[in-house]
Formats: structure tokens, C-alpha cells, sequence
């Protein structure tokens, strides 16, 4: 075969092969073939060495317009290809306005500040208003004022968090009473709610911190059944209007007469069960007759006024609300129980 023959067949190829390709890969493949350094037309031009002279530069012409045609074809192939793939990119990129949403989920109250927010929210309503001390207390505020003296039992080291000889922890809300009756005068509606810490190992239900709201009422001819009043107002307000109160005599150092109140058990309401130990009755807090002596210590005459105070766990008060079983859950941060409130 001659090589004007030959250009016509490699041509004739290149139609063939350029028509099938259908991606990048194998178009780079059919360059290397026709153009590269070993290619086809590469093959034809070293021949061209043998032709007489006159024949040379026609058929180099036609070599090179060959070669012309071939890029030709490459860069439409290249161009029709890269086409195709923006197209289908796009297609693969395109947005379904129509498809819903991922949830965003939002954040919530802890269960404890729920129940936080419910107490205050109904002693506002019984026209309290809302005290606050600091969680480093002194040991007067804490003990010495509340009528805790010196060597009582209830300063024992294995309760209490002592940060040094005059301050600690409180460990209780009981001396926001006292910073209270240090700096207003009488009457008196305060609520207090807040951190306490106390040394108790961690189980079930017990917990070095947690959380205690305390009230203090100090007024003309405050009497205990202001106090049942009041108590009864709240439980049924946080339990339900059919739950039962019941004052329990008992002894706090900063009251007399003292008093437990216990509520109606909330799960069986009075027919005795697990939660109640069969008694038919919870523990929520402690209270009682404001005592004279810590009237007096808080310069407050006891002959012209008297008043009631009362404290409780607000964690004792959410577990029974809600049903929970174990106080570490409310400090353990476990989404899978936060999420259900
Ligand atoms: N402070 C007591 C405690 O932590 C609770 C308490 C009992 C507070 C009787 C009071 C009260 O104000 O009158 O156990």
C-alpha cells in the first residue's frame, strides 16, 4: 500500500474509533495511538525517508492536514465528553427543595429547673418572693445564727464541706433566712431555692450537691396553721388537689415546735406500696415555728413577731413528680432521660 493510501485507511480508522469512545480515558488513548511518538502517523512520516524527493512534500502535506483533522476530532470528542459529565454532575448536585427537613433539635429545661421554676412560680403566687445566698457560706449564717451551737452533731466534719476554719459549703438553704433577716426588716415572704453540698457518697439517693428551696415568712401573728395553710396550698399545686399533707412532729434546732411534712404517697395514693415502704406516706420536707432564739440573734423581737420556715430537696421533689428512681440521673447528663422532659 502506498502511504497516500495508507493516510486514507489510518483516516478512515480514526472516524471509526473517534465515533465509539464515550469517556476521557480511552480518547487519551486513541491521541497516543494516532499522534503519539510511536502513533500511526509518526509510522507514515518515518517512511516518507524512502520517497523520492518530489514526492516528499505532498505527501507531507497530506500528513500533516491528517494530523490537523485528527486534533480536530480530539478537541470536538474532548469537548462533547466533558459536556456529558458537567451534565451529569449537575444532575447529581441538584437540590430537592420538595425533601424534608433535617430536625434541628432544640434544647430544654433540665427537669430540675422545671421543677425550680414551678415552685417558685406558685410561692410568687402565695406572694413570696425569691432570695438568694451564696453556695460559700460562713459557718455563723450556716450554724452559729440558726442555733446550731459549737459542738452539735450537725457540724460533724463527715457532713459538711469545710473550706477553712470560719467558711464552707452550706449545706443547707437555711442561712439565706438569716442573710434575709439581716438586711430587711419584717414582714417577711422569702423562698430560697439553690445549690447545697454535703459529704454523702454517691448512690441512688444521695448526692454530695444538690438542690434545696427554703422558705421563711416572718410577720405579726404568724401562727402554725399559716404554716400548714401554706404548706397544703403548695403540695397540692405541685401533686395534685386530692394529695394529703401530714405534720409529723419533730426537732430542728433553728424551730419550735418542728415538723415533717409528709404527702400522700403519690404512686399509691395512701394504700401503701414500694415507694412508701407500705406506710401509705413520702417525706418532702422539714419546718416548723420560726424559734425565738433565732429571732433574737437576728435582732427581730420574738414578742412582736413570729413566723415559719420550711425546707426541702427539690431533687427529692422532681424524682417523686416525675417517677425517677435514681438521683444520679439528674446530674449524669444522659440525653437518652433528658429528652423525655
Ligand atoms: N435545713 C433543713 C435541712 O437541710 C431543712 C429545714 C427544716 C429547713 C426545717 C427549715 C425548717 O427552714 O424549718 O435538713
Amino acid at each position: 500500500m502506498d502511504l497516500k493510501n495508507q493516510l486514507n485507511e489510518i483516516e478512515r480508522k480514526a472516524e471509526e474509533l473517534f465515533e465509539k469512545i464515550d469517556n476521557l480515558d480511552s480518547l487519551e488513548a486513541l491521541r497516543i495511538e494516532f499522534l503519539g511518538k510511536k502513533g500511526r502517523i509518526t509510522e507514515v512520516l518515518k517512511e516518507m525517508a524512502k520517497l523520492p524527493a518530489e514526492e516528499k512534500p505532498l505527501i507531507g502535506q497530506a500528513a500533516n492536514n491528517l494530523k490537523n483533522r485528527i486534533n480536530n476530532m480530539l478537541a470536538e470528542k474532548k469537548a462533547e465528553l466533558e459536556k456529558v459529565l458537567a451534565d451529569q454532575r449537575l444532575k447529581e448536585e441538584t437540590i430537592d427543595v420538595s425533601l424534608p427537613g433535617k430536625k434541628i433539635q432544640i434544647g430544654h429545661k433540665h427537669p430540675l429547673t422545671l421543677v425550680t421554676d414551678q415552685i417558685k412560680d406558685i410561692f410568687i403566687g402565695l406572694g413570696f418572693t425569691i432570695a438568694e445566698g451564696p453556695e460559700i457560706e460562713n459557718e455563723y449564717n450556716n450554724f452559729e445564727a440558726l442555733n446550731v451551737p459549737k459542738y452539735h452533731p450537725a457540724r460533724d466534719l463527715q457532713d459538711t464541706f469545710y473550706i477553712d476554719d470560719d467558711y464552707l459549703l452550706r449545706t443547707h438553704t437555711s442561712p439565706v433566712q438569716i442573710r434575709t433577716m439581716a438586711v430587711e426588716k419584717p414582714p417577711i415572704w422569702i423562698i430560697a431555692p439553690g445549690r447545697v453540698y454535703r459529704s454523702d457518697d454517691l448512690d441512688a439517693s444521695h448526692s454530695p450537691v444538690f438542690h434545696q428551696v427554703e422558705g421563711l415568712v416572718i410577720d405579726k401573728g404568724i401562727s402554725f396553721a399559716d404554716l400548714k395553710g401554706t404548706i397544703h396550698s403548695f403540695v397540692t399545686a405541685v401533686f395534685g388537689e386530692n394529695t394529703k399533707t401530714r405534720f409529723r412532729p419533730s426537732y430542728f434546732p433553728f424551730t419550735e415546735p418542728s415538723a415533717e411534712v409528709d404527702i400522700s404517697c403519690v404512686i399509691c395514693e395512701g394504700e401503701g406500696c414500694r415507694l412508701c415502704s407500705s406506710t401509705g406516706w413520702l417525706e418532702v420536707m422539714g419546718s416548723g415555728m420560726v424559734h425565738p432564739n433565732v429571732l433574737e440573734m437576728a435582732g427581730i423581737d420574738p414578742r412582736e413577731y413570729s413566723g415559719f420556715a420550711f425546707g426541702m430537696g427539690i431533687d427529692r421533689i422532681t424524682m417523686l413528680k416525675y417517677g425517677i428512681d435514681d438521683i444520679r440521673l439528674l446530674f449524669t447528663n444522659d440525653k437518652r432521660f433528658l429528652q423525655q422532659f
